[in-house]
Formats: C-alpha cells, structure tokens, sequence
C-alpha cells in the first residue's frame, strides 16, 4: 500500500465492508454512482449480473420505493420517480407515442390536465377530454389509434369513485391500455391493478410519504410496461433522489396506519358538515372499501359565507396547496390545483368560489369538527 498525504487520505477514506452492520432501516446510498473493482466487474452490470452503475439509471433506495408500491397495489413492478406529473408522463409515453390517441377523463386533477391537454401535443400525442361517468360516452371517442384510457380512481376536487370494473372492461373490448391515478385512495384503499388496470400511478408527494416533506412519484404495473416508463424516466432524467426515495420509504411504512385515522375523521366530519346549514353540498365518498372511503372532503359553502373570512378563521388549520399530510390542511381549487383551467372548463367541472377542498389530518376528530365548525360560524356574513 502506498503512503498517500492529506487530500488523498481524506477523499479515499471509507468504512471496510467489514465495518458495514446489519442496519435495521436501509442505509441511504446517497450516491450518484457505483463504483467497480475491474473492467469485468464494470461488465458485469452491463449483463445484467450486478444492479448497479449510476443512480439515474438505478439505485437501491429508489428500487425500494418502487418495490413496495407495486407490492402493496399487488403489481409486478414499479419504478419511483421525481413528482407526480414525472410518473404520468412516463407512464403515459410508455404507451403512447407521436400519432397515437389517448382518451382521458374530464375531471382530472388541473396540473395532469394541464399536461394532458397542453405538454401531450407537443410529442404528438392527440387527446380527448371526456366525462368518465358514462362508458358509452367514452366509446363514442376510442379510435383506430386510441392506445390509453386514463382516469383517477377518486377524482379531484370532487371525489367522483370510478367503475373501474367497467373502464377495464372497455379497454378489453377495444385492446387499449388503462392507467389510473391512485392518489387519493392509496392502495390500503384500493389496488386498481387488481381489477386489471395496466399502470397505477401516484404522487407519492401525497399519502404514500405521508409527511409533506418530499417531493416524489411512483409508478406501478406489469414488468413490461414499466421497463418502457423506466427508459423514459432514465432518459428524461426524472429520476428520484436516494434521499427523498428514503423519507418516502419511511412514511410509507405507516400509510395503514394513517390512512384509517385520516378516513375515519373524514367519514365524522363529512357526516357533521352535512348537517350544517351553511354548507351548500358535501362531496364524500358513499363507498370506496370496507376500510374506508377515503382522507379528502370537498365542501361548497353557502353563498352567506364569507371567503376571505373563513380561510383568516381557521386556527390550527393551514391553507395548503397540497393534501394527505398528517396535519389538517384546507386548500382553495379555484386559486391553487385548478388554477390552470379556464373558468369555462372549471365551470364545466363544478368548480366554483365557493368551493373548498379539505384534507384531514389524524388529529381526534373532535378537534377538526369543532375548529370546522367555529370557522364556519366566525365567517358568516
Ligand atoms: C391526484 C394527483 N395526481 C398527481 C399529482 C401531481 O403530483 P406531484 O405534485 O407529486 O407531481 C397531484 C398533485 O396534487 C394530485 O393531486
């Protein structure tokens, strides 16, 4: 062994493997590349004999990641990605490419409309937008090069539960792919690829991390298709980090847990709001699982209501452009998810000044009920 001076000693020193323990939680590989004993071992990856090489290309905490959504939606395998919109970009250009047509659901949340409707042209890619809650409407739009349909298990803002029975059914009738946002359900509520849809795909940014501290998606579905959508995430580099595929990791470990508070406080809150005289219309789920119906409440006040009051009375309560914290958080469609729409077509879609999108916390529900209904008394006009 050579004698090796300051710079040299500090930059190579690293723990023997010896050294390296039996870690209870993954070690993060905080690593933007793999490193190899000779030319053959580097070879070694290229034939598929050693995992990994570069971390845009694989990494053992994304793989992770990926490896417990698509074992909770009871996939084949999933690959996690940079956000949300990255995984349904990569899901979609999986299946669809220049010259193909997709058809997608009206109702979508406004940043994957916004993809839809205005990025998919870019590649090529001609889109229908349609209301899902008639299957012969969307009949009417499939096509000779109709490759997808695309929808969200739970919609956004407005929580309508899809027949994914009969999306699937369609699909078959016409061999065309289905791909579906499980966002709001998460899969201890629904497991869409088990009633045959072809890719689910989630902000992970949402319940699956937990905790509004990352930034991330995942995409799950059968091995083929997700090696398509793993090129295209390689290549676009919409790759996770290692650090953020930990937290999300971490978070996921408790979405069971968080889920069943966070629904049933929905459910009571749901059922108390009904009955307040200055809330228009609660939008619920009837029926999602027999584990619950999901963590989001959406509410069109009364017209009596003061706006601004309201969200300056809400307390504990914060206004957050996001949901599926572990806190209680209250966001605006009109000014934040849906922003990007025209007030056309978020007139088309039902929303309004008026309405509100709730996402609730695993406080005691009594809590959120009171602070609701103190905020909503406070801002009467
Ligand atoms: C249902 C749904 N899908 C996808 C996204 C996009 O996810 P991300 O913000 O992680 O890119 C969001 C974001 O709010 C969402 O609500």
């Amino acid at each position: 062994m050579t004698r090796t001076s300051f710079n040299t000693k500090v930059v190579h020193h690293k723990m023997s493997q010896a050294q390296i323990q039996n870690s209870k939680s993954t070690p993060i590989y905080q690593t933007s590349a793999f490193t190899f004993k000779d030319l053959d071992h580097m070879e070694s990856y290229y034939k598929g004999e050693s995992p990994y090489l570069y971390s845009r290309e694989k990494n053992p905490n994304t793989d992770e990641l990926g490896m417990t959504v698509a074992n909770l939606e009871e996939a084949e395998a999933g690959v996690a990605t940079s956000s949300g919109m990255s995984a349904i970009l990569a899901g979609i250009l999986s299946v669809a490419k220049a010259g193909d047509h997709i058809v997608a659901a009206e109702d979508l949340y406004g940043g994957t409309h916004k993809l839809i409707t205005k990025e998919l042209q870019t590649f090529g890619i001609e889109v229908s937008m349609v209301s899902f809650t008639d299957t012969d409407k969307i009949r009417g739009y499939i096509k000779d090069n109709t490759k997808l349909l695309y929808t969200e298990s739970i919609s956004n803002p407005f929580l309508r539960v899809e027949n994914l029975q009969q999306l699937v059914e369609l699909a078959n009738e016409f061999g065309v792919k289905t791909m579906v946002d499980n966002t709001f359900a998460t899969p201890y509520l629904l497991q869409p690829y088990t009633s045959g849809v072809d890719l689910v795909v989630h902000s992970g940014t949402k319940y699956i991390g937990g905790h509004s501290d990352v930034t991330c998606g995942v995409l799950v579905g059968g091995e083929e298709l997700i090696q398509k959508a793993t090129e295209k995430v390689v290549t676009l580099g919409s790759n996770l980090s290692p650090f953020e595929a930990w937290l999300t990791q971490r978070g996921a470990k408790t979405l069971g847990l968080r889920m069943k508070q966070q629904s049933d406080n929905a459910h009571k809150l749901a059922q108390t709001l009904s009955d307040n005289r200055f809330v228009k219309q609660v939008y619920y789920p009837e029926f999602v699982s027999d584990k619950g119906h999901g963590a989001i409440v959406t509410i069109e006040l009364d017209h009596q209501i003061d706006i601004e009051t309201f969200f300056r009375s809400l307390g504990w309560i914060k206004i957050a452009p996001t949901l599926a914290g572990v806190e209680t958080t209250v966001s605006y469609p009109v000014r934040t998810s849906h922003r990007a729409l025209s007030e056309a077509e978020r007139e088309n879609i039902g929303i309004n000044d008026f309405v509100i999108r709730l996402s609730i916390g695993i406080e005691d529900s009594e809590d959120i009920i009171a602070q609701f209904e103190q905020c909503i008394a406070h801002s009467i006009k």
